[in-house]
């Protein structure tokens, strides 16, 4: 039999080079959007900036817990499962296997948005699945109530199976094929990450930039843009050691100006100061490439703000964050504190047009974490995010 191929003779060429095929150069690089402390940061708001120039915006990770909110023209969506960036008619969202689908939980949330504005038509055309997601059932329903349990996911997955593809051949075409945008929306965040998070209080998968290889079926030469999504105080949901927690009357005008209410739960959230020895930690694991500082207005009553830039352990510094919740619970934080600037900043739409208090707040958290803001969020709106470079 002939072969397709005929090949020179490999001892006559150097290191038996025949034609040997060079390592692909990358392809198209993904921007991925990563929440850098315990969740809440306002990724939502990060992604649909980014997502509407974007062709692809993928969710890699995690499952109906999360939550993004995004107002868009006054009008308010919630996410929990669907990719924000669906919001753009032009965009095709992309779930992967690395997060964990509820199928009634899909549709229900689908619909509640479409109902809510103009944003979501045509959703069901625009949406494809990984055949290597998981499904979570509601088990405990299902055992009260199975025969029609079993017709209802029958009418779901009638539903889904022209959304379902193979999603590792899906994500491979689009990064080798023509120039695409493609932009990665994550869930949760570092510091709930299974592996790098405050354990036990974290979520079930890796919320850092490793889980958007995992979970989406992508090599690592394709990550691009590493987008840290960092409020300008700190906040965390539920229990667990918080450093820079404030149990006052600062905590508490932190968390009814920021409207800290989770998305999903409802519950309060606890609020503190930022927390830049948190911030480093996140960016040795993420390796971010510019920040989104949100939520800069919220500080605006404040005459001084404090910002943690440091831990102490008995009495001495510590160079990194103990993985042990018991001792993170017993650092001390050294705090530095800058002036406030106690004007309403909601309608900057400019660095310039910012205080000079809060400008230096901005660049005393970049020059502390050497890592370039890109992004302040001084509102809810699209509008109200001053873009810098
Ligand atoms: P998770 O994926 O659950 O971590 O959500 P998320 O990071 O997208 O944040 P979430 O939507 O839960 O919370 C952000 C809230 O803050 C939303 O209500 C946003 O509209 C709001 N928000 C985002 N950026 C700003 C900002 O710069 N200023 C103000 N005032 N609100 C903002």
């Amino acid at each position: 039999m002939a072969l397709a191929k005929t090949y020179p003779a490999a001892s006559s060429l150097p290191n038996g080079d025949c034609g040997r095929p060079r390592a692909r150069p990358g392809g198209n690089r993904v921007t991925m959007v990563l929440g850098a402390q315990w969740g809440d940061e306002g990724k939502g708001k990060v992604v649909d900036l980014l997502a509407q120039d974007a062709d692809i915006v993928c969710r890699c990770q995690g499952g109906n817990n999360a939550g993004h909110t995004v107002v868009v023209d006054s009008v308010e969506y919630d996410f929990h499962l669907l990719p924000s960036g669906i919001i753009n008619p032009n965009v095709t969202a992309f779930i992967g296997n690395g997060v964990v689908i509820h199928l009634p939980g899909l549709f229900e949330e689908a619909e509640k948005n479409v109902q809510k504005g103009k944003g979501l038509e045509g959703w069901e055309k625009r949406l494809i699945i990984s055949d290597r997601a998981h499904i979570v059932f509601d088990f405990h329903q299902a055992a009260d109530d199975i025969e029609g349990e079993l017709q209802k996911l029958k009418g779901y997955m009638e539903r889904i199976k022209p959304m379902v593809r193979d999603g590792v051949y899906f994500l491979y075409e689009a990064l080798h094929g023509p120039p695409k945008k493609i932009l990665v929306e994550g869930a949760n965040a570092a510091l709930l990450d299974i592996d790098f998070g405050t354990y036990p209080f974290v979520t079930s998968s890796n919320c850092t930039v490793g889980g958007v290889c995992t979970g989406l079926g992508m090599p690592p030469q394709n990550v691009g843009e590493v987008y840290g999504v960092v409020k300008a105080y700190t906040t965390r949901v539920g229990i667990g050691a918080f450093p820079t927690e404030q149990e006052n009357e600062i905590g508490e005008l932190l968390q009814t100006r920021g409207r800290e209410f989770g998305v999903t739960t409802g519950r309060k959230r606890r609020c503190g100061w930022l927390d830049l020895v948190l911030l480093k930690y996140a960016h040795m694991i993420n390796g971010f490439t510019a920040l989104a500082l949100t939520k800069l207005d919220i500080l605006d009553m404040f005459t001084e703000i404090k910002v943690g830039v440091a831990y102490k352990l008995d009495g001495e510094i510590i160079p990194h964050i103990p993985a042990n919740q018991e001792v993170l619970n017993k650092v001390e934080v050294q705090y530095k504190t800058l002036p406030g600037w106690k004007t309403d900043i909601s309608n900057a739409r400019a660095f310039k047009e910012l205080p000079v208090n809060a400008q230096n707040y901005v660049c005393f958290v970049e020059d502390e974490l050497q890592i370039p803001v890109k992004w302040i969020g001084v509102g809810k709106s699209r509008e109200s995010m001053i873009q810098l470079f």
